[in-house]
């Protein structure tokens, strides 16, 4: 039996593998480094200490992709390959719907062929648009902002169309809220491409002194200081939330949405200040213009995955942000450069 993980090499992905390569399961990666490095392949293999099967492709690629499905006995696939940068989305588009749209289709497809039919799916709580009260749970109305929102909104009703079509299916859609943190190694977390546009990498890169100060977008929210509020979750809890599922998917059919959130909110001055209290480092910082399309509230009522996928957030704020930092001191320039940062 083996797992196939789409995007393995990416943030989400990799701390996945690791999750998964601890409990036992075979799994098969793919991924085309569009926004990973394979030096996070290798450290999987050193955190684990186990070796995995890799494919670099492009999953439009579909001689490629169903090579896969010939050569392995796969069980189930958990898909987390796609574009993730809202601005970026609002740019190109096209490139969004053909790389995320398309390449879930041709996924499908595939797995239908190989009767493959159990998939966990990366969603987003963007799919819930501008909420217009906290906690979100599943049957909330949902919308799409931006064209990355609406290629998750859009693979979501896909899916529930496939299921309708094919009850056989199982599908897990996994709507995330803020993830953050990092491996307690150090050895693997998030590496984003130039100037992150999230506010985790952001305030690491402030840290290590890549970048001067943190942008605060607006300080007029409707909250206690005035900043955006959000559900941060540590992206270790996030990875075993995607096994629980994992679990559920192959011991079931039907298509379910599940919350992965902590059901806490934190305002982005709360989160300054955690992590100026787990590092030591202070993060100066300067209030500008809020960004368009920001919500000033969203976090999740996680209840329907603790009850149905007996799954639920372990992490705290502290150690989100204790992580985060071991990920970005021991590797300032991400995966590019494996030198040990020495702070001046
Ligand atoms: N923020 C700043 N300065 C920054 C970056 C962010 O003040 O430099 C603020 C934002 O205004 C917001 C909070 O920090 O209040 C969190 O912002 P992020 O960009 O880290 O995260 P978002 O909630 O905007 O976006 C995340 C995911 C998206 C997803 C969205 C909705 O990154 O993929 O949640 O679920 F679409």
């Amino acid at each position: 039996m083996a797992i196939l993980v789409t995007g393995g090499a990416g943030y989400i992905g990799s701390h996945t593998c690791v999750e998964l390569l601890n409990e036992g399961q075979e799994i098969i990666v793919v991924d085309n480094f569009s926004n990973s490095k394979p030096e996070a392949l290798k450290r999987i293999s050193e955190i684990t200490g186990r070796q995995f099967k890799f494919y670099e492709l492009d999953l439009l690629n579909e001689v490629q992709l169903e090579k896969v499905f010939m050569e392995n006995e796969i069980d189930a696939a958990i898909h987390f390959a796609g574009l993730k940068s809202v601005g970026e989305s609002v740019t190109i588009p096209l490139r969004y719907y053909q790389t995320n749209i398309t390449s879930t289709v041709i996924l499908c497809e595939i797995m239908k062929k190989y009767e493959v039919r159990n998939l966990v799916f990366s969603s987003s709580a963007t799919v819930y648009g501008m909420p217009e009260r906290c906690p979100i749970s599943e049957e909330f109305p949902l919308s799409a902002l931006n064209p990355y929102g609406r290629t998750k909104l859009m693979i979501e009703e896909i899916l529930q169309d496939l299921h309708k079509s094919d009850s056989g299916w199982s599908i897990s859609l996994l709507r995330y809220f803020n993830p953050v943190g990092a491996h307690k190694s150090g050895l693997i977390g998030e590496d984003p491409n130039g100037i992150p546009n999230n506010l985790m990498p952001y305030i690491s890169q402030v840290g290590v002194g890549k970048l001067e100060y943190l942008n605060v977008f607006g300080n007029e929210y409707p909250t206690l200081d005035g900043t955006g509020i959000r559900d941060y979750i540590h992206v270790v809890d996030l990875a075993m939330g995607h096994l629980k599922a994992l679990k559920k998917i192959l011991t079931s059919t039907g298509i379910e949405a599940y919350n992965l959130g902590t059901g806490n909110g934190y305002s982005v001055l709360e989160m300054v200040d955690a992590f100026e209290k787990a590092t030591g480092v202070p993060i100066p910082y300067k209030i500008v213009e809020a960004r368009a399309g920001d919500a000033a509230i969203c976090y999740a009522d996680p209840t329907k995955a603790k009850k149905e996928l007996g799954w639920e957030a372990k992490f705290g704020v502290e150690e989100m942000c204790a992580d985060s930092w071991k990920w970005q001191s021991l590797n300032p320039y991400g995966y590019e450069i494996k030198k040990k940062f020495i702070q001046v």
